[in-house]
């Protein structure tokens, strides 16, 4: 009993007039090391949230959950509804609509069944089987929870057995209810060199949706994750926070909606925008999955329940090694030739790094890849160019003892390209208005099987014939405008059966080349997801490499990524000293496109030591626990810490970000994540040539 008071803020549990039937409940809780979910099961056979939060010690004690708090005033019943249908009783904010075989468009959706099994020690799944008592449709929930990472993931699967086709017209992942006397949004948005920028908000009544209708690179203006704090908005190591996010890498909705009772109702999935989705008679529908980790300590050890997550469960290997890398990017741009190229995976081998990257402009012949107006789509190596191809760069590159990797952007095309010429109705676009371009491109229709063979082709080509290439950077450029697919019959489906098509290119280069380092980029950072990250083993978080730009957007990223995924460069961007610039990028996974035989004698000595000394910590960046300990937007300085699993290392970046008189810290930073019983020596590292510690 005093547990349930003391957690009475999370309680939830709601009657509709005098409808108390607890005798008859059934109660399902889902419970992690430290969070619960828990489920009811009423006489009615709705079934709804009727907890969220801390984990009670006492199992027992969900069970009085209904009698200890009673709300007056949902007038359907499904207020907290565990995945809200529409046309029935319901006066909210839907989860799920659909137009029935017979044009109907009520759902009711009852409980039939669950089954709860135990993937392993540490990973559950429940099932929660809902039908409509009147239509043959049926909804399946699933809640896959990872107890020691308290991460849990929430999809469901759709299906029906009517005489004819059912239209689904929303069809979230998730469902989710929170109670708390206030909600505070933290979301971000973007544009190109600005991603990540946060807001925060106190929510209102009403719905706040976060969205993308971007159909490719959705992140661009907006990610799908997000935070949101009870009462207060949370700090780095107090309140109570969800953090959520969608595994989807095309348009996502997240509705926000403060009930009339005070309540937070959060509906999560694929953005229904453009999309209802006609689905046949027992053909099953399964939406992506939300994901969310709650903590009742603070931002930071949400973030940390993330990254443990990532990295035992869904970022492609993990728990393996990156590569660090020069890219000759922002060096040469599309103006290469061997002879520079050469020079280039020389200097590869005198920086110290592991690859040499070789970015945009390798490619096309008849529409020379010489800039960004033509070529793409002809992955041919250009011959004026690379006359010896690309399996020359790759035997050079073996020759200096470096590794190669390559750029592609394959799931675009330029229209001034051997491509377009040949399979115009290839590309996503309406045939009977103009064209319209973004970086004077346009997209592939991925939701065609010939173009998803082209684009598995364009990569499986390149590892065939250049057995060696060991990195590959994955662009994506363009949004979709115009959205048409002269392929698909049922234009309704575009957005979605796009992202299929995108992931059954990525799972069957997956199935071939398991391990092969990918970068997830898009045009700076504007796609990153968890489910892309199923296949790519790390992302270019944005073109904007200045570093002191970088300190904020990679704090940001930090929350929901572990740094293992953070391609940071070294580059020429901003006006800090090249120890800042490589401190900056040593956050997460180490790389440099700079000019390296510009370098002074001593920023070159700098930075090959900066590389010797990376690969000695990189580990304690990749798979530590991380801890934000001076916040760049409160403080004029920025503080990050990594301790390894056994808190036996930690390094830590401070920054000064504020350059105006007197700024600094005016007290001594604290450090975290330290186990009090073990003594510490603290070292300053990374120096410049010529330059002492001020710790003695
Ligand atoms: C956009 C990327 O973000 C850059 O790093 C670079 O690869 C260019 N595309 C190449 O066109």
């Amino acid at each position: 009993m005093s547990v349930v008071k003391k957690y009475v803020a999370y309680l939830l549990s709601f009657f509709s007039g005098l409808q108390l039937s607890f005798a008859q409940s059934t109660i399902i809780p889902v419970e992690t090391l430290h969070n619960a979910l828990v489920l009811q099961v009423n006489a009615e056979k709705d079934v709804t949230i009727i907890y969220f939060g801390r984990r009670l010690s006492d199992r027992a004690e969900y069970d009085k959950i209904p009698s200890q708090l009673k709300q007056i005033g949902d007038y359907t019943g499904l207020l907290n509804s565990i995945y809200t249908p529409s046309g029935s009783r319901n006066l909210v904010e839907p989860a799920i609509t659909v137009t029935h075989a017979d044009g109907n468009n009520s759902l009711d959706l009852r409980y039939i069944s669950h089954t709860l099994s135990k993937i392993d020690n540490d990973v559950s799944l429940l099932a929660v089987l809902l039908k409509d008592p009147v239509y043959n449709f049926e909804v399946t929930l699933y809640f896959k929870s990872y107890y020691q990472s308290d991460v849990m993931e929430q999809w469901s699967m759709i299906r029906h057995t009517e005489k004819a086709n059912v239209m689904l017209q929303k069809y979230a992942s998730a469902n989710l209810y929170l109670k708390a006397g206030s909600y505070w949004l933290n979301q971000y948005h973007g544009d190109w060199a600005k991603e990540m920028q946060p807001e925060i908000s106190k929510l209102t009544h009403g719905i706040k949706t976060l969205d993308s209708k971007l159909g490719t690179r959705a992140n661009l203006f907006q990610p799908s994750v997000f935070m949101i704090s009870l009462d207060k908005s949370s700090s780095e190591d107090e309140g109570s926070v969800l953090f959520g996010a969608l595994e989807w890498s095309g348009n996502f909705r997240v509705d926000l909606e403060v009930d009339n009772l005070e309540n937070l109702r959060i509906i999560a999935g694929v953005n229904n925008y453009a999309s209802p989705y006609t689905l046949q008679p027992n053909e099953s529908f399964t939406t992506p999955a939300f994901l969310y980790t709650f903590s009742d300590k603070g931002k930071g050890d949400a973030s940390r329940k993330f990254h443990r997550w990532a990295r035992d469960y869904k970022l492609l290997d993990g728990k393996g090694s990156r590569l660090t890398l020069l890219n000759n990017w922002e060096s040469t741009y599309f103006d290469f030739n061997e002879t520079k190229l050469a020079a280039l995976l020389k200097d590869t081998k005198k920086l110290g790094v592991d690859l040499f990257l070789l970015d945009d402009g390798w490619f096309a012949n008849k529409y020379p890849r010489n800039g960004d107006h033509a070529g793409l789509g002809d992955w041919q190596e250009n011959k004026n160019k690379l006359p010896n191809g690309i399996s020359s760069l790759v035997k050079q590159a073996q020759n200096e003892g470096v590794k190669f990797g390559i750029w592609i952007e394959p799931e675009m095309v330029n229209p001034k390209s051997e491509l377009y010429e040949k399979h115009p109705d290839w590309v996503i676009k309406q045939t009977k208005r103009d064209e319209y371009y973004f970086r004077n491109q346009l997209v592939l229709d991925l939701s065609n099987p010939l173009v998803q063979d082209f684009v598995y082709k364009v990569v499986d080509s390149l590892f065939i014939k250049n057995a060696g290439i060991a990195y590959i950077k994955w662009d994506c450029n363009a949004v979709i405008y115009n959205a048409y697919s002269a392929h698909l019959t049922n234009q309704s489906h575009f957005y979605i059966e796009y992202v299929r098509g995108l992931y059954k290119v990525l799972a069957k280069i997956r199935a071939k080349y398991p391990k092969v380092p990918m970068m997830l980029c898009s045009g700076g950072g504007g796609r990153v997801d968890y489910a892309a990250l199923q296949y790519f083993t790390e992302f270019w978080p944005s073109d904007n490499t200045d570093p002191l730009e970088r300190i904020f957007m990679q704090w940001e990223y930090s929350y929901f990524y572990p740094a293992i995924t953070s391609s940071n460069h070294v580059t020429d961007w901003g006006k800090q000293p090249i120890k800042f610039r490589t401190d900056v990028a040593m956050m997460g996974k180490l790389g440099f496109d700079i000019v390296v035989s510009k370098l002074s004698g001593n920023d070159l000595l700098y930075c090959q030591q900066a590389i010797a000394l990376y690969n000695d910590i990189k580990q304690v960046i990749w798979q530590g626990d991380q801890y934000r300990l001076s916040d760049p937007r409160e403080n004029s300085v920025a503080s990050v810490l990594y301790v390894n699993q056994e808190k036996t290392r930690g390094v830590v970046f401070n920054y000064l970000v504020n350059n105006r008189y007197d700024q600094g810290s005016k007290s001594p930073l604290l450090l975290k994540g330290l186990d009090p019983v073990k003594k510490y020596s603290v070292k300053e590292i990374n120096l410049y040539p010529g330059t002492t510690s001020s710790l003695t």
